[in-house]
């Protein structure tokens, strides 16, 4: 866990003890050498200060996902996620880390209009969150804008495949690929934004052989959810690796059962106050003796 005192000479915020340098852009990047990368790629959705403390000493990169919509906030998609939203949880994570990379979502009608938009929509998402990347869904419409960005300073991870906030044009979340046509433009949607310069790319929903060949055909990172072992890393939504819902999507494996044991402790709390159980002497304040 990092504590903050204010180094009086620079004023600036220094964690006690000095932690390890943070992960960035180009150190994710040169991750992948030559088309390998030796260790894969830890990512883990994070959304509160708490859990990015739990998280981050084993991550090399932390993820405010959009997907905080429907995990925080019961909505039925990413599309009413707002700015407002990105940031308060952006920042959250950023003061719960300080070794892994904390990249935070783009939500959905913040960045399709022009690059333009896009740039003042990263650049406020950076500002307010003290994040050192950003991300974005859609290929080859996108191209340009993930251009615009990283030459303007702003560090952008890709998002090919199933991209949730195309659901409405989609369909729905189903895996995406298994026809000639959409394998082919799924594979060049990730050329495009590797060539415009995504620094690594997440490949969401796809069958094993696109991500195969996108992990071999591009030179950043590609970061895999469902979409095989065949990638240079993996992302998981940690509220679904954890087990805090019922059902969860074919490729994800729980780890634990939160919900479970959340449920559990709740039931015997709940038991110890209507028996008079708790609190006992132990949780009583006393006056001084
Ligand atoms: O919003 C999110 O959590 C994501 C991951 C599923 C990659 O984009």
């Amino acid at each position: 866990m990092s504590t903050f005192t204010i180094d009086t000479s620079t004023s600036r915020a220094t964690p006690v003890p000095v932690p390890g340098k943070r992960m960035t852009a180009p150190s994710i990047r040169a991750r992948k050498l030559d088309g390998r990368t030796e260790q894969p790629i830890v990512m883990l959705t994070a959304y509160t200060m708490r859990m990015a403390q739990l998280l981050d000493p084993h991550c090399d990169m932390l993820l405010v996902g959009d997907s905080l919509g429907q995990v925080i906030y019961g909505l039925p998609s990413t599309i009413p996620v707002t700015m407002e939203m990105m940031c308060a949880h952006g920042a959250a994570v950023v003061r719960g880390s300080w070794h892994s990379l904390v990249a935070v979502d783009m939500p959905f009608g913040s960045y399709e209009g022009s690059p333009s938009q896009a740039f003042a929509s990263a650049s406020r998402i950076m500002k307010e969150t003290g994040c050192a990347a950003v991300k974005l869904e859609g290929g080859e419409a996108m191209a340009p804008t993930v251009e615009f960005l990283t030459h303007r300073g702003i560090p952008v991870i890709g998002h090919v495949g199933l991209t949730p906030q195309a659901v409405n044009t989609l369909g729905g979340y189903g895996a995406r690929g298994r026809e000639e046509q959409e394998r082919k433009k799924i594979i060049r949607d990730a050329q495009l934004v590797d060539a415009a310069g995504a620094f690594c790319i997440v490949v969401e929903g796809v069958i094993e052989e696109i991500a195969t060949e996108i992990a071999r055909s591009v030179g950043a990172p590609v970061i895999g959810i469902g979409a095989s072992a065949d990638c240079d890393g993996q992302v998981l939504v940690i509220d679904d690796m954890l087990g805090m819902f019922e059902r969860t999507p074919r490729f994800v494996k729980r780890y634990d059962d939160l919900a479970g044991r959340i449920g559990e402790a709740a039931r015997t709390y709940a038991e110890e106050v209507r028996s008079r159980a708790f609190p006992t002497s132990d949780q009583t304040y006393r006056p001084k003796a």
